[in-house]
């Protein structure tokens, strides 16, 4: 498969007004010029024109305001399309407790409806955006990572929708012989993140002068990646990915804690530690996420580019730069930790 060389391909992007999937769409405008990809996004809280305005004029895109959950629309959307990358989602841990339904309706129901459609009209490939968070939560200290025989274990209303939705895509590979792949990252980081999120929120907060709130005892671990890394590794797999296979992405490979990610940015700021404050625990809270990403280094060659404390800094750059993009978000992610008592 390829847009450059040899064939042009259409894509149906879903999400692509959020975090990675926008991220996604300028990395392949600018890399396989020729093809065409349509961007079907609702909107949500978390989907944001702005974040597209840098591509909205390219010939080769086009955006339509729709749920996934459409059944006429997305079937009629897909006519002429070649590739399906998956990316829209409720995906915010926090908003699954206080409110699951959403995460039910969006990830596994819209799923399904994209399934159906991709079935229905041929798609060449149908590739599914997963998390690690399906495999649940490593203890801290130990030297476990989760892989592909991995079992599941999804501990959130988010993380059990989107372990729901891996299951149905793979049902439709072996019951209707769909060709789909699968990609289960970890934590991304980078551009146009909501400041609802872990780093985007520690540093519009402190461009704003405000603590950092960090659940429980700060200890918990997740595997940081950029998102421009997220992206080339799905490329990866769309190029060369074997039908019916799932493909594991990490970063980092060794652990780091929450705090010490609070740490690192209170240094960039120039600030004392004394920013940090402990807040109420996330329930449920997943103690430690790790990633074994040898299978998607050994079959397709991708490893991560982008080291954590370079590219962390970078990101900070990008949020004081750009206050115009996120300055509007900033007081609705505040007020769902009120609401929380997370702040
Ligand atoms: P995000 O919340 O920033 O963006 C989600 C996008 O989906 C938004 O633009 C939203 O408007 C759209 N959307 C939501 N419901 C929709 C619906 N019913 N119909 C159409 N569009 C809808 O999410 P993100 O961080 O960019 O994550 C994208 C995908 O990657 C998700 O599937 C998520 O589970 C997965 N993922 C995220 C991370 C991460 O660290 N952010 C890591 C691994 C996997
Ligand atoms: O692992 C991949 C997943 O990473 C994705 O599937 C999700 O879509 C994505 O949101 C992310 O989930 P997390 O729950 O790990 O990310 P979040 O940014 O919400 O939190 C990261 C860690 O930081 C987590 O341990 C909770 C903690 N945290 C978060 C916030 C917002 C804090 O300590 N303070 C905070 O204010």
């Amino acid at each position: 498969m390829g847009g450059e060389g040899w064939f042009v391909m259409k894509l149906l992007v879903t999400g692509g007004a959020g975090f990675i999937g926008c991220n996604f769409i300028r990395y392949w405008l600018k890399n396989y010029p020729k093809d065409k990809i349509v961007n079907l996004d609702k909107l949500t809280y978390a989907g944001h024109l702005s974040s597209t305005l840098d591509f909205k004029d390219n010939k080769n895109y086009r955006f339509i305001k729709a749920s996934i959950t459409n059944t006429r629309l997305v079937d009629r959307i897909m006519r002429d399309v070649d590739i399906v990358i998956h990316f829209a989602a409720e995906s915010h841990v926090d908003r699954s407790i206080i409110g699951p339904t959403l995460f039910i309706k969006t990830n596994i129901l819209g799923t399904q409806v994209l399934l159906d459609a991709a079935l229905k009209n041929k798609i060449k490939r149908f590739h599914y955006i997963g998390t690690d968070e399906v495999f649940g939560s490593l203890q801290l200290g130990s030297d476990k990572k989760f892989d592909e025989e991995t079992n599941y274990d999804p501990r959130s209303p988010y993380s059990a929708s989107k372990a729901a939705a891996d299951h149905l895509v793979r049902a439709y590979f072996h019951t209707y012989g769909l060709p789909i792949t699968i990609t289960n990252c970890s934590n991304n980081y980078g551009p146009f993140q909501d400041p609802e999120k872990f780093i985007p929120r520690m540093i519009t907060n402190l461009i704003d002068g405000m603590d950092l709130p960090i659940y429980g005892d700060g200890l918990s671990v997740r595997d940081w990646l950029y998102v421009e890394d997220h992206v080339r590794a799905i490329e990866s797999v769309i190029m060369g990915g074997r039908l019916g296979e799932t493909y594991l992405i990490g970063g980092m490979t060794r652990d780091i804690s929450n705090l010490d990610v609070a740490r690192k940015l209170a240094s960039i700021f120039g600030k004392k530690n004394s920013v940090i404050k402990f807040v109420k625990d996330r329930a449920g809270h997943d103690r430690r996420y790790a990633v074994d990403w040898s299978k998607i280094k050994n079959e397709l060659g991708f490893r991560p580019r982008y080291d954590f404390d370079v590219w962390l800094e970078k990101t900070v750059d990008w949020y004081r730069e750009n206050e115009w993009w996120w300055r509007s978000l900033k007081s609705r992610a505040e007020n769902l930790y009120r609401k929380t008592n997370q702040y």
